[in-house]
């Protein structure tokens, strides 16, 4: 089958849902390819944390009717050293807030509204080929359901996330990804337990990272810093509750445990790729850069991305191309803000891995605590961090 459209998406993650959807509402069609099932998009947890830039994003495109009903507006969070709990409170600093809305449910509703719109977007489709960008037609071709289909467009989108193609279509003397791997994983659980706190705890604790987030007011989020090399079979309910006590604990306050529905690790990776945009390719989300998942920033760099990439496109199938052209530049110079916030709250919050020396362990474990304490008793390193966590503006 043959289709013509003026942008071929690969990837229907959230970047990619978005993205169809602004184009949708600019009037200006496309295809959208994702090779896993719909199912399987639906039931990868991931993040939770909407920052007001993001729900602002959605609400433009009125896309966020769900997310207003049952997301948990967070005027701020707790940051904890070593059982010592200091609000930072979002609102009084900054005048903005964050929303808990759990990522399943941004792409539950995402993929709701191109169902009631129609719009051509392909689940399970195999062998996904994009070719031709640096010509004047790329194209797209899949199999689906037994039947090859080739998309002929003006514009080719990678949103196909950090294990993606597209990315790899890109001139290797082009193409420079600037990358770097922590010594900390995150161990991450589900568990059928009302949160035990009113906002998300961020905790430093000597025998590492621990937090405390939510997905509702009966489904509680929580993280634990483990080496990468642990292996999740080594980790019993028990022995997780036990270190999410231990790291988690203060004066006055108590954990609720309950049953575990999920439990997974999950490395920590920075990555920037050098462009975003090559001939009549274009980058967005995870398909171009990764974060460690402290501060929460995943989601919504990909969120940005698409808001910018949609109305340039738009324009540009408009006849008017400068927006896009300017699109890598101004993502990525917005992206390296983010990439130092992510690493910053990351090196915060973690211990040093076992590999550090024990002195030079023992140095910069204790030159956090004295960071955070710095933090929890400056406005104006507050004011900082809120503004950073809330999210910089999408300009
Ligand atoms: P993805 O969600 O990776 O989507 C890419 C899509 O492309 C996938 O559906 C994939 O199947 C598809 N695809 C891949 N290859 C192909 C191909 N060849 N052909 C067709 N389709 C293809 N971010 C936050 O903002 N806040 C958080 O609180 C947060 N917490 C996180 C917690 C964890 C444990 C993890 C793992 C991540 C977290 N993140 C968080 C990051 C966030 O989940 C990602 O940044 C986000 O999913 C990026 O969206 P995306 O659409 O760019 O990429
Ligand atoms: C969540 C994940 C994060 O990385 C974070 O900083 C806050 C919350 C979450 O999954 O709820």
């Amino acid at each position: 089958m043959k289709h013509r459209a003026s942008v071929a998406i690969v990837g229907a993650g959230p970047a990619g849902l978005l993205l169809g959807l602004i184009l949708h509402a600019r009037d200006i069609d496309f295809v959208l390819v994702e090779h896993r099932s719909r199912e399987h998009v639906l039931s990868r947890i991931r993040a939770g944390v909407l920052e007001q830039a993001s729900v602002d994003v959605l609400d433009r495109y009125a896309l966020a009717t769900r997310l207003h009903e049952e997301g948990l507006v967070h005027g701020g969070i707790h940051l904890q050293v070593e059982g010592r709990r200091t609000h930072i409170d979002f609102a009084g600093l900054v005048g903005r807030t964050v929303t808990v809305y759990g990522q399943q449910r941004v792409v539950a509703d995402l993929m709701e509204r191109h169902d009631e719109l129609g719009t051509a977007v392909y689940y399970d489709g195999s062998e996904v080929t994009p070719s031709g960008i640096d010509g004047s037609s790329p194209r797209v071709e899949f199999r689906h359901d037994g039947e090859d289909h080739a998309v002929e467009a003006d514009f080719v989108v990678g949103t196909d996330g950090y294990h993606g193609v597209c990315r790899t279509l890109l001139p290797s003397n082009l193409l420079d990804v600037v990358e770097r791997t922590y010594d900390a994983a995150w161990l991450g659980i589900l568990a059928d337990v009302a949160p035990s706190t009113d906002e998300l705890i961020y905790s430093l604790h000597p025998d590492g990272f621990a937090m405390h987030s939510m997905r509702s007011l009966t489904v509680s989020r929580l993280y634990l810093q483990v080496d990468p090399a642990e292996d999740i079979a080594d980790w019993s309910d028990a022995r997780i509750w036990a270190a999410l006590q231990e790291r988690l604990g203060a004066p006055g306050w108590s954990l609720t445990e309950g049953p575990i529905t999920e439990k997974s690790i999950t490395p920590m990776r920075s990555s920037v790729a050098s462009t975003l945009a090559h001939g009549r390719l274009f980058l967005a989300g995870d398909a171009g850069h990764i974060v460690p998942p402290t501060g929460a920033k995943g989601l919504n760099a990909a969120i940005a991305d698409v808001a910018m990439l949609g109305e340039a496109l738009a324009a540009a199938v408009r006849g008017s191309d400068g927006a896009l052209a300017d699109y890598s530049d101004r993502a990525l110079e917005r992206q390296w803000k983010i990439q130092s916030f992510s690493q910053w709250m990351t090196d915060l919050l973690h211990t040093p891995g076992t590999a550090t020396p024990e002195d030079e362990r023992r140095f910069r474990y204790r030159s956090r605590v004295g960071q955070v304490a710095y933090v929890t008793g400056s406005r104006f390193a507050q004011q900082a961090l809120a503004e950073q966590y809330t999210g910089l503006v999408i300009a």
